[in-house]
């Protein structure tokens, strides 16, 4: 770790005070904060520690547990451990919730057989699937009468989750309307989305995620189909063709089962290199830009029987938006804020399943299959009085904007900080106006904004945030719980950086104290994280 010298703590509270240890190390760090000086660099190494999970079970920590580690370097960390370590360790490490568990949970109900799908990481994609594939290998080939070396003794089967509480167990709610954020100049396309929940009876609380399964693009879908050389009411699995292309499979990447498909049914050049793609080589170096079309088109003379082309593709997944309203302040209603994912390879514009299906294919009053996945660990602090600071870029912007509204509707008296920041303070300010209103009415005590494209140099959340260390330590010695969410790979962890600086710099620590400063922010619950 850290090896410089620690500066001595500073001794501002007297011992005789009447204090308990830790308000009296709160006050110390907090009076010393006005009497510090420069901030203190934080090494890569105590970055990474920062990062890390807390302690697992019987295997102590997960030091995988990092989402900006890549998988062949979380792996290596897993060396040796248990099957089901090595399986978390192949997981995305965001703790996302896509896959309907957190990575520990995920990773344990494989292990034990109580989970049989492998390809439920949508972050981890491909990587992720094929690494479980192979570790599920070997435990298969682990002796069923007895437990596996490390691995528990299976659980039970999971209960069947309450309607609309789970992604295997979806209920439709309507489409209410759209409304783009982003104006005129802005190179983001980011719309608020309005459901209505009535006819479901479905609720929720702020912090909570909603799962959506989305559709495929009708014309993309008859283009496929048109490759196939079939015709869309060809009938597959009791329905079209069409319809089951349209929202039972997945045509984004081109998963390996589809490769293997194409190499039984051609020969030659043509059938090395299907087989190649399908175990997770590149023999053309294109292989990252292969979603079900472009692998079709690649493989152009050779059609795949419908069957067993749906046969071959992935079932479709659901997406999480993180909710941006509050039940308590518009019962029945619900909003998510989402950012559209288009881009081109090639000549061919691909698009972002759910944001596009969001932003242009569903229209008002029709209904889409949803779930609210419960948050683990990312709420509102259960005393109303207790401040909070959050930070939120972006879409990072929509839980917060949830606790917001809800704390108006509870009448939560709280200080409430909101750090927010985008690309353009001309266009890219989402939600100006409640949020300047929310100011002026007192509810948003500190709105600190950053604009990342505004000057010469990119400004983000996080130099605002150091900008502003003093009274944002002073916030934390009060007992303000931090919230980050947005960008997982690179936003959250920055943030997080700046706020060990902040804790150093303030609260007078060297820089492994504020680290454990940190870690222990997280592990009381006042440091939360829901990021993507
Ligand atoms: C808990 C949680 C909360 C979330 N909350 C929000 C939220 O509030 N708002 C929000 O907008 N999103 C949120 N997301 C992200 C959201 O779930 C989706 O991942 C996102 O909308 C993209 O989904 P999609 O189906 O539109 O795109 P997909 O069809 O999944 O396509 C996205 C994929 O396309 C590829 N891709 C994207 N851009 C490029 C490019 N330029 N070049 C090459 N490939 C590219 C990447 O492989 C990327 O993973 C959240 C995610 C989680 C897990
Ligand atoms: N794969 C990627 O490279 C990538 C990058 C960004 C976002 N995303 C994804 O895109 C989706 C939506 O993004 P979004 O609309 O919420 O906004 P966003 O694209 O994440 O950007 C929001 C703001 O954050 C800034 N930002 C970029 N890097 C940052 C960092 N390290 N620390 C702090 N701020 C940083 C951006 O600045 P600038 O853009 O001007 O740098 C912008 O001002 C999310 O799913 C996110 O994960 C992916």
């Amino acid at each position: 770790m850290n090896q410089m010298t620690p500066p001595p703590k500073i001794e501002i509270i007297p011992s005789s005070a009447p204090f308990s240890e830790a308000q009296r190390s709160w006050l110390n760090g907090f009076f010393a904060g006005f009497l510090s000086e420069a901030p203190t660099p934080l090494t890569a190494e105590q970055g990474a520690a920062v990062m890390e999970a807390p302690a697992g079970d019987d295997d102590g920590e997960a030091p995988w547990h990092d989402q900006t580690i890549p998988i062949v370097d979380r792996m290596k960390l897993a060396e040796g451990r248990p099957l089901r370590r090595r399986m978390m360790a192949a997981m995305a490490q965001q703790d996302c919730g896509q896959c309907g568990y957190n990575c520990h949970d995920y990773s344990e109900a494989i292990a034990s057989k109580a989970e049989a799908r492998l390809n439920l990481c949508v972050p981890g994609g491909k990587e992720t699937a094929r690494m479980l594939k192979t570790l599920y290998e070997d435990l298969e080939k682990t002796p069923s009468t007895k437990s596996p070396a490390g691995e528990p003794a299976a659980p039970a089967p999971p209960p069947i989750a309450e309607a609309g509480r789970s992604r295997d167990n979806p209920v439709p709610a309507t489409f209410v309307s759209r409304r783009l954020l982003n104006k005129k100049g802005s190179e983001k396309e980011t719309w608020h989305i309005d459901f209505d929940l009535s006819g479901s009876s479905l609720d929720y609380v702020v912090g909570d995620s909603f799962g959506i399964f989305a559709r495929n693009e009708l014309g993309h879908v008859d283009q496929i189909i048109a490759l196939l050389g079939a015709s869309h009411t060809t009938g597959v699995r009791g329905r079209t063709l069409r319809e089951v292309l349209t929202d039972e499979v997945s045509l984004s990447p081109a998963p390996d089962t589809l490769f293997e498909l194409i190499s039984f049914i051609t020969g030659g050049a043509q059938r090395e290199k299907a087989r190649a793609l399908a175990q997770g080589d590149d023999p053309d170096g294109d292989a990252a830009t292969l979603d079900v079309m472009a692998a079709l088109q690649k493989f152009s003379g050779v059609r795949p029987h419908p069957e067993a082309f749906v046969e071959a593709l992935e079932p479709l997944q659901p997406r999480l938006y993180s909710i941006s309203s509050s039940h308590n302040a518009t019962p029945g209603k619900l909003s998510l804020t989402v950012d559209c994912v288009r881009y081109v390879i090639g000549k061919r514009r691909r698009l972002g399943l759910a944001s596009t299906f969001l932003a242009e294919r569903i229209e008002p009053g029709e209904e889409v299959r949803v779930y609210v996945q419960k948050a683990h660990g990312f709420a509102l602090p259960q005393d109303p009085k207790v401040p909070i600071i959050m930070i939120g870029p972006g879409t990072g912007i929509a839980p917060f904007r949830a606790f917001l509204l809800d704390r108006r509707a509870t009448g939560a008296t709280g200080k409430n900080w909101l750090f927010f920041g985008h690309q353009r303070s001309s266009c890219d300010f989402f939600y100006s106006d409640e949020l300047n209103a929310m100011k002026t009415a007192g509810l948003l005590t500190r709105l600190s904004l950053a604009w990342s494209r505004d000057g010469d140099k990119k400004f983000y959340v996080q130099d605002r945030m150091r900008e502003v260390g003093r009274e944002l330590w002073a916030w934390l010695a009060e007992g303000a719980h931090v919230y980050i969410c947005g960008d997982a790979k690179r936003m959250a962890r920055d943030v997080e950086r700046a706020l060990v600086d902040i804790v150093a710099q303030h609260g007078a620590r060297s820089t492994d104290e504020a680290v454990s400063f940190v870690g222990e922010l997280k592990k009381k619950g006042r440091f939360q994280q829901d990021v993507y």
